[in-house]
């Protein structure tokens, strides 16, 4: 437990990506992985990969501590994969912090670009996901 924060927290430290938030095992298996980009079109600017294990779905995932240090935030995003675990899951993704506003389902191994319209409103960035299962 003491090293599992220490560890969390030297990675923030280091602004290290995503890749740290996981804890998986075959109590908590892997169910998806997605990169984010600070740019649109899922090409330019990659800023990484996530991975989200079972104790990281359904719940909302605020990205603003991983997006802070990028250009433009996150822009565009890309669910790369669904492990056989994860295979009935969706991913969600949001553009305030809260997983409420402009809810997107993520399609495997499509595009995502925040630049969604709700209510005459255009919103840049994604801010926030959850992966329902
Ligand atoms: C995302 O934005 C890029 C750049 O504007 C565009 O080329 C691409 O078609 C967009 N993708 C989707 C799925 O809308």
């Amino acid at each position: 437990m003491q090293f599992t924060l220490l560890t969390t927290v030297a990675a923030l430290a280091f602004g290290t990506h995503a890749a740290v938030i996981g804890r998986q095992g075959s109590d908590n298996p892997r169910l998806a992985q997605f990169r984010v980009f600070s740019d649109y079109g899922c090409s330019n600017l990659n800023e990484g990969f996530f991975t989200v294990d079972t104790d990281q779905s359904n719940k909302c995932n605020n990205f603003a501590p991983y997006s802070g240090s990028t250009p433009n935030g996150y822009v565009s995003i890309v669910l790369q994969a669904l492990q056989p675990a994860g295979e009935k899951c969706k991913l969600y993704l949001y553009s305030d912090t809260t997983c409420s506003a402009t809810e997107t389902e993520a399609a495997l191994n499509g595009c995502d670009n925040a630049s969604v319209t709700q209510d005459g409103a255009s919103f840049p960035t994604w801010n926030s996901w959850q992966l329902k299962c």
